[in-house]
């Protein structure tokens, strides 16, 4: 139907014949010429129509926003005055000789250039209008861009794409299950995959040797700016490795992918541990773009009588973290110290201290805070040279439960990067090693810090002999704060993994849930691992989204709906009667 794309017509096109297609962005009369830019997948293109030619000219008088035309006509120069350097076209404009109007459009519910103020309802409620955007067609072309370079790569260095079921049991990895009825097993269910964990692992058993696959994943949790109900994987599994030769492999791809689909140069990734990340930053997911640091002054107070300090420094569980905020005491007014104080309240804090410091060279005369009273000298000094505290910054102190001041001070360190424009540009990338196997509970329970197939960094005799204790083969990729991706090698001995199980509280029911992994392992299993990566969560980094819901086609909404679709809803009777269900109390 068309010769060009609207968006690739240039100064070369000056001369030539062409017939573009495409929707009516906007129309403009001027002087008794019409103007209109009409959009295409590639970009948009001035079409200018000229009252000597009528029939054109009366269909152009017709046409109105989001209307579908073809346009056959003559490129030529927009003329000195009118170029528009905004536009790759803008140089050029297409003098229409005939015009075909192919559709016409209702008025739509937002303007495309208005979408922000659209409500994200109303535009998941219209996407495929939404996706019209050239902001998100962008997006999708990035995200396509991605998949294309993961495959390029893995497939290069000997990966085999291996598609896993998506009708299966349960693969724990910490959310509820989404479940679907079985007709022919009345009472039965299967459920959708959470990962493809548990089938990777049984393609090392078969010798694939390395595994990939672009896996669609589904998890019934609460739903947040990177989360989706369903969202896509970078999956991967080999066999014979070690932790450094997984890791290795996933920084090769993730440069590629960050130069080949965003034009990016990632710089080598540190290896942080754990416990380091949680003292250094208080998080296990570290936003590097940003330098500050927590600053551990227990030791410092732990002979103060005050004890709203030495309490946590004397207990094992406890911790008391400073973070300075450079110039805080210039650029916070009081209220912003009050509101600060009330963001980390958000978190449990049960309070937060600050030292401002004037005049560091003025010993504590130059210091002014609440808590100095309760302080000798020699421990104010020692805080302010540890913390390097300088003219006019502040001090901010936390101290509590170990967990819950990492919590509140690894927000507060955001908080303050990103209000003092600390935070450098581009991307920041790291790893994160020597996990816990376990956490705990809501009920003082032990629960796996990744799943339960992951292999103990010890012999099986020291983990029995203290499971909770016990650290993992696991390595988490960070990227600008977000949790990317998540790995580990795994238990290929089945009595670590019946220990393993075990310690869970869970040895009887594992025989029943996941008894096809224990037999599996009793028939010569390699030594394997891998790792998976958030595909949804590398495109919204690469794009430099807010959410992963601006770079899937038909995200949900926070309740996990589908305003577009109206997913989920009710059925009829007769498709329950066939599952052999019915629906119980109220909706
Ligand atoms: P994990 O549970 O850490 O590991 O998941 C791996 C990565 O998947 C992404 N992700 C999500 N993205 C969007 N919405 C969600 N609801 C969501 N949940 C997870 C994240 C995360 O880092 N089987 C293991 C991997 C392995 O051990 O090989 C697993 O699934 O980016």
């Amino acid at each position: 139907m068309r010769s060009h794309y609207c968006g690739d017509l240039r100064s070369d096109h000056i001369g030539t014949d062409v017939c573009v297609c495409g929707w009516v962005q906007s129309r403009r009369d001027h002087g008794g010429v019409i103007f209109l830019d009409v959009r295409d997948r590639q970009g948009i293109v001035q079409i200018v129509f000229d009252p000597e030619n009528q029939t054109a000219f009366e269909i152009a008088e017709e046409l109105r926003s989001e209307f579908v035309i073809r346009a056959e006509g003559k490129v030529r120069h927009r003329g000195p005055d009118q170029v528009n350097p905004k536009l790759p076209t803008g140089e050029v404009e297409v003098l229409v000789a005939t015009v075909e109007l192919l559709n016409r459009s209702r008025a739509i519910p937002f303007k495309l250039d208005e979408y922000a103020t659209a409500g994200e309802d109303t535009r998941l409620r219209f996407r495929y209008l939404d996706l019209r955007r050239p902001e998100m067609q962008q997006k999708l072309h990035i995200r396509a861009a991605i998949a294309r370079e993961t495959r390029a790569f893995l497939d290069n260095e000997g990966f085999v794409e291996i598609e896993t079921p998506t009708l299966t049991k349960s693969t724990p990895e910490g959310a509820r299950d989404y479940l679907v009825p079985s007709r022919t097993q009345p009472g039965q269910f299967y459920a959708l995959p959470q990962s493809p964990q548990l089938f990777k692992q049984m393609l090392m058993m078969s010798g694939f040797d390395r595994y990939y696959q672009i896996a669609r994943c589904y998890r019934d949790e609460d739903l947040r700016s990177d989360r989706q109900p369903e969202f896509t994987q970078i999956d991967i599994e080999a066999s014979f490795v070690d932790q450094a030769d997984v890791m290795n492999v996933t920084e090769q791809m993730l440069r590629h992918i960050f130069e080949h689909a965003g034009n990016v140069q990632l710089d080598r990734f540190p290896i942080l541990t754990y416990e380091d990340a949680l003292n250094r930053y208080g998080s296990d997911k570290p936003d590097l773009r940003n330098h500050l640091e927590l600053t551990e002054i227990a030791d410092l107070v732990q002979e103060s009588e005050f004890k709203v300090f030495s309490g946590p420094a004397n207990d094992s569980n406890g911790r008391v973290a400073a973070l300075r905020a450079p110039l805080g005491a210039e650029r916070l007014s009081r209220k912003q110290i009050d509101d600060l104080v009330d963001f980390v309240a958000d978190f449990g804090a049960r309070g937060l201290a600050y030292i401002k410091a004037n005049s560091v060279s003025a010993g504590i005369e130059g210091l002014q805070s609440s808590i100095l009273k309760f302080l000798d000298e020699r421990t104010i000094s020692g805080i302010v040279e540890r913390c390097k505290v300088e003219d006019n910054d502040i001090l901010f102190i936390g101290a509590g439960e170990k967990g819950l001041v990492n919590n509140f001070m690894g927000a507060l360190r955001m908080k303050i990067g990103q209000e003092f424009e600390l935070l450098s540009d581009g991307y920041r990338a790291c790893w994160i090693v020597d996990w816990p196997m376990f956490e705990l509970g809501e009920r003082g329970e032990l629960v796996p810090a990744h799943h339960p197939f992951t292999q103990p960094n010890c012999s099986r005799e020291e983990f029995a002999n203290s499971p909770s204790t016990s650290k993992a083969h696991a390595y988490d990729v960070v990227v600008n704060g977000f949790e990317l991706g998540g790995g580990s090698l795994r238990i290929h001995d089945i009595q670590m993994q019946r220990a393993v199980f075990d310690a869970l509280g869970i040895g009887q029911e594992a025989g029943v849930k996941f008894g096809f992994l224990l037999d599996a392992l009793e028939f010569g299993c390699p030594p394997h691992g891998g790792i998976a990566l958030g595909l949804d969560r590398l495109a919204m980094i690469l794009t430099n989204s807010e959410s992963v819901r601006d770079v899937i086609a038909f995200p949900k909404t926070q309740s996990a709906a589908c305003p577009l679709s109206m997913a989920p809803s009710e059925v009829d009777v007769a498709q329950l009667r066939d599952l052999r269900l019915s629906v119980r109390g109220p909706k």
